[in-house]
């Protein structure tokens, strides 16, 4: 089974993108094959003229093709989410979350905008056909801390929602059929997805 990080904040700190990683460090000790997507990283005029065929775009475009499950990040801006993840998820088919598991999870600056992603996002995710989509993760930004090594710290509550949300998407992934050996699983070729 493999899964993609999807990370839609412009910002190169970002707060969505370290519990993104985080989610996937989890997932990685459930044994799943995780790969990474920073939509920042991708072709800014590509994205910005929809140009799937652009190398960058087409790589990432191909990585969600083959994913099981996606976990999609982004900073929750002006009420929603990123107009950066909008801009990929334009690149994508209509139907280009078929078949999949997608977690969805946003950081903000306060708790006025948590539903965000149930009315902004999920609508989207639904509409491109996504298998299930999760319970979302929210979290702000006074909830993530750093740890004196640097690594990421969780308030109780987001540490609690974290935890049920890699469990669910373990136990959703592990109902999902195994691909036929000979299909391709390009998703690990992501790790590190040139700009
Ligand atoms: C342009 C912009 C718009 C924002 N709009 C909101 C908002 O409407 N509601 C909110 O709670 N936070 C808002 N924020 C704060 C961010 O959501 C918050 O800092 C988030 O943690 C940033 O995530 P990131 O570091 O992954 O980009 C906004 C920040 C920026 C830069």
């Amino acid at each position: 089974m493999s899964v993609i990080l999807l990370g839609g904040s412009p910002a190169p700190h970002s707060s969505s993108s370290r519990l993104l990683q985080h989610i996937g460090e989890r997932l990685a000790l459930h044994g799943q094959r995780v790969s990474r997507i920073e939509v920042r990283d991708l072709s800014a005029s590509a994205l910005l003229s929809l140009d799937a065929d652009e190398a960058s775009v087409a790589r990432a475009l191909a990585g969600v093709r083959q994913a099981d499950a996606i976990v999609v990040a982004t900073p929750v801006y002006k009420a929603a989410y990123s107009g950066l993840l909008k801009a990929f998820l334009d690149l994508l088919p209509q139907d280009g979350l078929a078949g999949k598991l997608v977690l969805p999870l946003a950081t903000g600056g306060s708790q006025s905008h948590m539903l965000a992603l149930d009315y902004a996002l999920r609508p989207v995710l639904a509409s491109m056909s996504a298998r299930f989509i999760l319970p979302s993760i929210y979290a702000t930004s006074d909830q993530l801390g750093r740890s004196a090594e640097g690594g990421l710290t969780l308030a109780a509550p987001i540490a609690v929602r974290v935890a049920q949300g890699v469990e669910q998407l373990v136990s959703e992934l592990r109902l999902v059929a195994p691909r036929p050996v000979s299909e391709p699983a390009s998703a690990k070729d992501l790790h590190a997805v040139p700009a």
